[in-house]
């Protein structure tokens, strides 16, 4: 099936999208969870395939996709090739994803002439490869007062420009709502009252004194690690960057397993997970 995107014609590297995420989703038994043999490490390839992984293994993925745009872009491809790649990372995904196990994408919506809706986008994606969505979180990364200046026209309705403090991190499950699997979760009251709510206030990493252009913070990774993954369970980071995800899974005695083009990166990542961890 073929769906025109919601999105009118974008600029840059969005222009002309058109949504074909539906054709060809493959039909699978995941009635079987499975265990992984391989864990703890960082495969140097591109998560289109994840041959290494078996199916219904991941309890978890937690990450935040490369962007085709701008200063963040890690990725120089058209429009049409970035979202075939994307759309096959995330096939992959759910193919590895046990059943009931869990998605958070982490993506900001880009551009302000005009403002392109990224987070719909993958929000589209997502579902249409058969995920079911549990809700969106917004993470608030300040209170306005150190967010950028480009304010527009300054007091006046000629042109003024909303100035985005936030991210999304937007929240699917495989199959059914329910983890299908047994085991012990580690969260504490009070981290479950707030992390069950819409909103998260939480500072961003510092890309400058990490080394990488767009990691995001630990503590928003184990958050999400703490409320919906079972002590010893597996986090998947498909394009982990920096290896927040890693870090955030050992801290909490979860194992991970990440994918990741850039070598640099990996060896980045390798050191943060040595210093950063218990
Ligand atoms: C937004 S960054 C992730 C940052 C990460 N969350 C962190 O905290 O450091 C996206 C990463 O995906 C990597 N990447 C791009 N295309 C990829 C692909 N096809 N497979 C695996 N990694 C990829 C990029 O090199 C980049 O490091």
């Amino acid at each position: 099936m073929t769906k025109k995107s919601v999105f009118k014609d974008g600029s840059g590297a969005r222009k002309g999208f058109v949504s074909e995420f539906q054709d060809d989703i493959e039909t699978r038994d995941n009635s079987k969870n499975n265990t992984s043999k391989v864990k703890n490490k960082i495969i140097n390839k591109s998560s289109e395939n994840m041959k290494e992984i078996v199916d219904n293994c991941v309890a978890l993925t937690i990450t935040s996709p490369p962007y085709n745009i701008g200063k963040l872009s890690d990725v120089e491809m058209s429009d049409k090739d970035y979202w075939k790649m994307v759309e096959k990372c995330f096939k992959e995904v759910y193919r590895v994803t046990e059943s009931g196990g869990r998605l958070v994408v982490n993506v900001a919506n880009l551009g302000r002439k005009p403002y392109i809706p990224f987070s719909d986008k993958y929000t589209e994606l997502l579902i249409s490869l058969g995920f079911i969505m549990r809700g969106e979180i917004i993470w608030q990364k300040s209170k306005g007062a150190n967010a950028n200046f480009a304010w527009g026209s300054w007091l006046s309705a000629s042109n003024p420009v909303i100035r985005d403090i936030h991210e999304y991190c937007l929240v699917f499950s495989k199959d059914s709502m329910t983890k299908a699997s047994k085991g012990v979760s580690t969260i504490e009251k009070e981290e479950f009252m707030d992390s069950t709510l819409s909103i998260w206030n939480i500072p961003p990493a510092r890309a400058k004194k990490i080394g990488h252009p767009a990691p995001y913070p630990t503590e928003l990774v184990e958050r999400f690690i703490k409320l919906y993954t079972y002590e010893g369970e597996l986090v998947l980071d498909p394009f982990i960057g920096s290896g927040t995800t890693a870090i955030g899974a050992l801290n909490l005695n979860r194992n991970y397993l990440g994918y990741e083009t850039n070598e640099e990166y990996i060896k980045l990542a390798n050191k943060r997970i040595k210093e950063e961890t218990n």
